[in-house]
């Protein structure tokens, strides 16, 4: 009996999707949701949010995927707790990051926000330029998309350094972990980017004291998830003068209430939610690479410990 993947995520991705999986694996049934086919023979779902009566539904179902980089959406109390769930690691979400982390650190160290408001005052008013070497980023989070965002800051010769829960070694990097070198961390960064997973741990993980621990006139580049970032907290900092600018890319809510006064903060950028997002061809190529993982008995890239949460 053949097996079927079940893609449920946006369609119109979906068919570039089914065209990788006809070319590339044309002994799996691919089908795009709601078209299911048989549910007793669906093996394997990729979802951005997989249905709620998942484990009747598909009652043979060996492995799950997130379309998507995070899995925080995915609710696990209703998943079966033998179903392994596999994280989106693929390269055109790690370069879409780099390029939007790049644009904003970039643009924060060479002082764009401060001419962007020097001209609309049509002042021509330059500013010292310092060398990248002279400009401390730091990185939350040690994940692929943290440590390929390190790999071009430090390439573009930014003084770098990352923290993480558990210990890492990235090259030309300063890795700091855990509780007792997150202060030590925090007071590296005049640029500080946020990519952790979200996590109970990392709700609500950048507020007010961890803000304070930044140095005076600090930027923020918030590509984690919205629930980390305490917007209260921030517009204190901000209003403080404590933080210099903040570009979000994703906050709590989503959308941003219209009426949300981030949205008019003269120091604020706010994209969003698009600072990457899975591209389907080279996605469908990472999941087919990973049945055949799967297939072979190994463990399949991006696997989540659901104990950790990501
Ligand atoms: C987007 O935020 C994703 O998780 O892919």
């Amino acid at each position: 009996m053949g097996s079927t993947f079940v893609y449920k995520a946006d369609p119109a991705r979906g068919l570039q999707w089914a065209e990788v999986f006809r070319r590339e694996a044309p002994e799996i049934d691919f089908r795009i949701w709601p078209d299911i086919g048989d549910p007793q023979r669906v093996h394997y779902l990729a979802a951005w949010e997989p249905p709620r009566d998942l484990a009747q539904r598909f009652p043979h179902l060996k492995l799950l995927f997130s379309s998507g980089a995070g899995v925080d959406q995915f609710d696990f109390s209703v998943l079966p707790a033998r179903l392994p769930v596999v994280r989106m690691v693929e390269p055109g979400i790690i370069r879409g990051m780099v390029e939007y982390v790049m644009h904003a650190v970039l643009d924060l160290h060479r002082d764009m926000p401060q001419y962007r408001r020097a001209q609309q005052r049509g002042q021509w008013q330059p500013l010292p330029v310092r060398t990248a070497a002279e400009r401390r980023v730091g990185v939350l989070g040690l994940g692929s998309l943290g440590q390929a965002v390190l790999q071009q800051l430090s390439a573009f010769g930014f003084d770098c350094a990352g923290w993480s829960r558990s210990r890492h070694v990235i090259e030309r990097v300063r890795c700091l972990a855990g509780a007792t070198q997150l202060d030590e961390f925090l007071s590296h960064c005049q640029i500080l980017v946020c990519l952790l997973p979200l996590t109970e741990e990392t709700r609500g993980f950048l507020d007010a004291a961890r803000l304070q621990r930044l140095p005076a006139g600090a930027s923020l580049v918030q590509v984690g998830r919205g629930p980390q970032l305490v917007l209260p907290d921030l517009l204190a900092a901000l209003d403080s003068g404590h933080l210099a600018e903040a570009v979000l890319d994703v906050t709590e809510p989503e959308p941003l209430p219209a009426s949300h006064p981030l949205w008019s903060h003269p120091r604020v950028r706010i994209t969003p939610h698009i600072a990457s997002m899975t591209q389907p061809v080279s996605a469908a190529r990472v999941v087919i690479d990973n049945l055949r993982r799967f297939g072979r008995g190994e463990a399949p890239l991006g696997l989540v410990d659901r104990v950790r949460g990501y």
